[in-house]
């Protein structure tokens, strides 16, 4: 049997939220196809209003079992259990899988091409409802913020590249000494007071709120992929960073999975060491400019 594979006509789409808008002008938020340099084309959404838009969702971190520690669905840590043997987890920070669809992007983890094909210069952040719907992320939002000093210049473009530089790896640095870089916010929803009604009351005095930080320790030496909205001052920093490594060493694993710690006094508490239940409840979504 010979499949005859005729000659059709290849489409392609612009590589990112901003090259779309660029071409045309002025565009609405929404969902829209993009194209990799190999060809592929995947639907995500874009962001095109904040701050002059051309926004490209590449990401969402979405905690589905907060009682699930490192069990499946803990694809931003690890779905491999609490275990030394496996450092980084998943690995998906700084690896080309690619998982989920835009339109479950607020219900699941979600990882398009964007992710480590775009060559981006800032970052935007939303904490978006468990579940809302594509038209209602924005107008939902608990917070949101961006960056706007072109930082991921300095860092390869894109995550990918970032933490190929910064490891999220367990026992691969210590609190203060190895935490990357991070980068002062512009706040799109919210401000400095929103993060005390979102982390614990005792986090409050682990942080320094107006940053988004890549990559920390915690005391223990665990991992932590991202501190949304603040810069670590303090090491128990699994209460208010978000992704991760394999291994977290307190609790005997009761730190692990993609909200860590959130519910280290109870889930949705919002008392002593614990996030808010909305907080809790909101997957983060991040988006390239
Ligand atoms: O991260 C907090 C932990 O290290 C201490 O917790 O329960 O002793 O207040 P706890
Ligand atoms: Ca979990
Ligand atoms: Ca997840
Ligand atoms: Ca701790």
């Amino acid at each position: 049997t010979t499949i005859m594979l005729g000659n059709y006509p290849s489409v392609s789409y612009p590589k990112s939220c901003k090259e779309l808008l660029h071409l045309y002008g002025c565009l609405p938020d929404g969902l829209y196809f993009l194209s990799t340099s190999s060809g592929t084309s995947y639907l995500t959404f874009c962001d095109m209003t904040t701050d002059g838009g051309g926004w490209t969702l590449v990401a969402s971190i979405h905690e589905n079992n907060m009682y699930g520690k490192c069990t499946v669905g803990d694809r931003w840590s690890s779905q491999q259990g609490n275990n030394e043997n496996v450092p980084e987890g998943d690995g998906n920070w700084s690896n080309k899988v690619t998982f989920g669809t835009v339109e479950a992007a607020s219900s699941d983890d979600f990882k398009n091409p964007g992710y480590y094909e775009i060559i981006a210069e800032d970052m935007s952040v939303w904490h978006v409802p468990n579940g809302a719907n594509v038209d209602n992320w924005k107008p939902s939002s608990i917070f949101r913020y961006h960056t706007q000093k072109n930082f991921l210049t300095q860092y390869g473009g894109n995550l990918y590249n970032l933490y190929k530089a910064y490891p999220v790896r367990y026992n691969a640095g210590v609190c203060h000494t190895n935490t990357g870089p991070s980068i002062p916010i512009v706040y799109d929803f919210g401000n400095d007071e929103s993060l005390s009604t979102l982390y614990g009351p005792n986090s409050k005095r682990e942080y320094e709120p107006g940053y988004i930080t890549f990559r920390a320790f915690n005391n223990e030496k665990a991992a932590l992929a991202l501190c949304s909205g603040l810069k670590p001052k303090g090491c128990n920093i699994e209460h208010f960073c978000i992704g991760g490594g394999g291994f977290f060493a307190e609790g005997s694993g009761r730190q692990c999975g993609d909200f860590a710690g959130f519910d280290w006094n109870g889930y949705g508490t919002h008392s002593q060491w614990s996030a808010s239940k909305e907080m809790t409840e909101s997957v983060v979504m991040l988006f390239y400019r």
